[in-house]
């Protein structure tokens, strides 16, 4: 973690869309701030949150938005200059991995062209309930060209991989 005046060589941009409920926002508070919370509430509107990690030798500040699910209103601005996206279904819920290539078409159609994307199944801590095959994903991924993970924001599981991976890439 960097201090105040300690000095940053990059800011990358990531972006985290999917259905609502899937965990967004308790990934990013497991990556930001290293919390978890089970009643956490819908997102309203745009937050983000930083957190600075040394990538190569270099000081990357990594800005991570976060909105709401459910709105689908998400805009042009939301995307503008992410860098990487974090795609989250919910693995309990297979509607919400139903619904991951609208998000994919809504993310090519307003990033970069060149933005790396993560497709993250969270909710891993819940192998009882899971409705979406770790082999599905990864066979989805691979045909879209993403990486993969499972990750548990409650368990903390792979939050960490998911970030490092795209920030490396970014990189
Ligand atoms: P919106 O803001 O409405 O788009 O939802 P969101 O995707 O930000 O979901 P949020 O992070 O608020 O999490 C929704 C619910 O799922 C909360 O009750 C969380 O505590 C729970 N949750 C999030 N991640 C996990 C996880 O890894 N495991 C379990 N068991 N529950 C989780
Ligand atoms: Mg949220």
């Amino acid at each position: 973690m960097a201090r105040a005046g300690e000095k940053v060589d990059y800011v990358f941009k990531v972006v985290l869309i999917g259905d609502s409920a899937v965990g967004k926002s308790q990934i990013l508070a497991r990556f930001a701030r290293n919390e978890f919370s089970l009643d956490s509430k819908a997102t309203i509107g745009v937050e983000f949150q930083t957190r600075t990690l040394v990538i190569d030798h270099r000081s990357v500040k990594a800005q991570i938005w976060d909105t709401a699910g459910q709105e689908r209103a998400v805009t042009s601005a939301y995307y503008r200059g992410a860098l990487g996206a974090l795609l989250v279904y919910d693995i309990t819920r297979r509607q919400s991995f139903d619904h991951i290539p609208r998000w994919l078409d809504e993310l090519r159609a307003h990033a970069d062209k060149n933005i790396v994307i993560m497709l993250v199944g969270n909710k891993s801590d819940l192998e009882e309930q899971r409705a979406v095959s770790t082999e599905d994903a990864k066979e989805f991924a691979e045909k879209e060209n993403l990486f993969f993970l499972e990750t548990s924001a409650l368990q903390a599981t792979n939050v960490e991989s998911a970030f490092q991976t795209v920030l490396t890439e970014i990189f």
